[in-house]
């Protein structure tokens, strides 16, 4: 809520009131599992748009969108899209934009303008962005100026991002409308050695959960901060992955927070097929000591973040070579999610380290399927003789491309 009544209604009317086109930023290896994540929530005829994956939605649905989709890294909202071929142009027609309705007072207010040009008659990018940042801050002030309570201080900056994209004269504006990466629920806060994306793990569980769907058990076999375990548990239980956090919109003079505390209470609705067994154990082992320090540090926040009703992961110590179907757990087919260190850290070469492996698969008798993220291509070949339940793919992960196998256990 904010202090201006007038503003206030515009609010209503054109934000709350209409609806936007929105798109959803995701990893190019995981768009059938955001695809079908937004599916299984009733989101249709979504399809890829010009930067991600595009539908119309209201302030609801990006509110529901950010807090419950697990897989994507953004969601953003196309703001304005115009004609401007030089940086006067530019200026002009983003200053006619209604930006006190977005964003409020100009106090504190930091822009993270990302840029994207391609073929611009703006040819200059800095310009650009210089431009754009100018017109936004003249609307708010000429509009605020003139407001009776314009001294008034927000304390602390405020941060946003927007995203200007050029083509030719074809300029598109998007708002950031999460924040910090979707990729953090904000349990993470040790994140020991390499660790995924949250998302990342997310959409991997979604991949599997489409072709294997009743697991027994999970297993993240190398947790190092937990993340396969953490992501499960929430998958299982049907939690919304972002109740714990804030986001862009959280900053806007059009925040509702109960809207944002209705979908993060929300569990996700029992119609996808998969999601809902709650009894599922969910076991996260590490032989390092420190590594299992950082997950339990993470397993705290975890729990205060989600109510998780005391079905959470349990974190044990060992080699994960020397687990087999002989331990209780393991009864059943189930997944194995794991993530092993990359090059020098894994302790001898790589060639013994496939070979173990591929001795582990055919003698640990645990049934149903391992997911092994692989970050070198030159072992991958090591694993051809063991069948597969999807096929290999890569995907980024900070930067370098990892190999996703999904390996078929007895
Ligand atoms: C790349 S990290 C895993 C990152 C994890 N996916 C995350 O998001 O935090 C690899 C972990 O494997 C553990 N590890 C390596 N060899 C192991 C083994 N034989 N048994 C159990 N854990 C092992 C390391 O201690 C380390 O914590």
């Amino acid at each position: 809520m904010n202090d201006n009544p007038n503003l206030e209604k515009r609010i209503k009317r054109h934000l709350w009131g209409q609806k936007f086109p929105l798109e959803v930023l995701t990893d190019s290896a995981f768009l059938p599992e955001t695809l079908e994540e937004l599916k299984s929530l009733g989101y249709k005829n979504w399809e890829e748009g010009d930067w991600g994956i595009r539908g119309i939605g209201s302030f609801h649905d990006l509110y529901r969108l950010n807090i419950q989709l697990s897989t994507p890294g953004r969601i953003v909202l196309e703001v304005a899209r115009f004609k401007a071929g030089a940086r006067e142009q530019l200026f002009r027609r983003a200053r006619a934009l209604p930006w006190e309705l977005w964003f409020g007072r100009p106090e504190g207010l930091i822009f993270d303008i990302r840029t994207h040009f391609h073929g611009a008659l703006i040819h200059h990018e800095g310009q650009g962005k210089q431009a754009l940042d100018e017109a936004i801050r003249a609307r708010l002030e000429e509009f605020w100026g003139s407001a009776s309570d314009s001294l008034r201080v927000i304390p602390g900056p405020r941060t946003q991002r927007i995203y200007l994209d050029i083509s030719g004269s074809n300029v598109l504006l998007f708002l950031d409308t999460s924040g910090d990466h979707l990729g953090k629920r904000g349990y993470r806060l040790a994140p020991g050695p390499a660790p995924l994306a949250e998302n990342r793990a997310a959409a991997i569980i979604r991949k599997l959960a489409r072709i294997q769907p009743d697991p027994q058990w999970i297993l993240d076999g190398m947790t190092g901060s937990g993340t396969f375990a953490f992501e499960s548990s929430l998958f299982f239980q049907g939690l919304s992955v972002g109740g714990g956090r804030d986001f862009a919109f959280s900053q806007w003079p059009s925040y509702r927070e109960s809207t944002k505390n209705y979908w993060s209470r929300q569990r996700i609705e029992p119609n996808v097929r998969v999601g809902q067994n709650e009894k599922v154990k969910v076991i996260a082992n590490d032989r390092d000591d420190r590594s299992l320090g950082a997950a339990k540090m993470n397993l705290d926040q975890f729990r205060s973040r989600f109510c998780t009703g005391g079905r959470e992961p349990r974190f044990v110590k060992g080699d994960f070579f020397s687990l087999s179907s002989k331990a209780d757990e393991f009864i059943g087919p189930g997944w194995v999610f794991l993530n092993p260190p990359y090059d020098y850290r894994i302790s001898g070469s790589l060639d013994q380290f496939a070979n173990k492996l591929t001795r582990w698969i055919e003698t640990s008798g645990l049934e149903g399927t391992l997911v092994l993220l692989l970050p070198q291509n030159r072992i991958v070949e090591k694993f051809s003789s063991i069948p597969r339940v999807f096929d290999d793919l890569v995907f980024n992960h900070g930067g370098r491309g990892v190999n996703l196998l999904g390996l078929s256990l007895k």
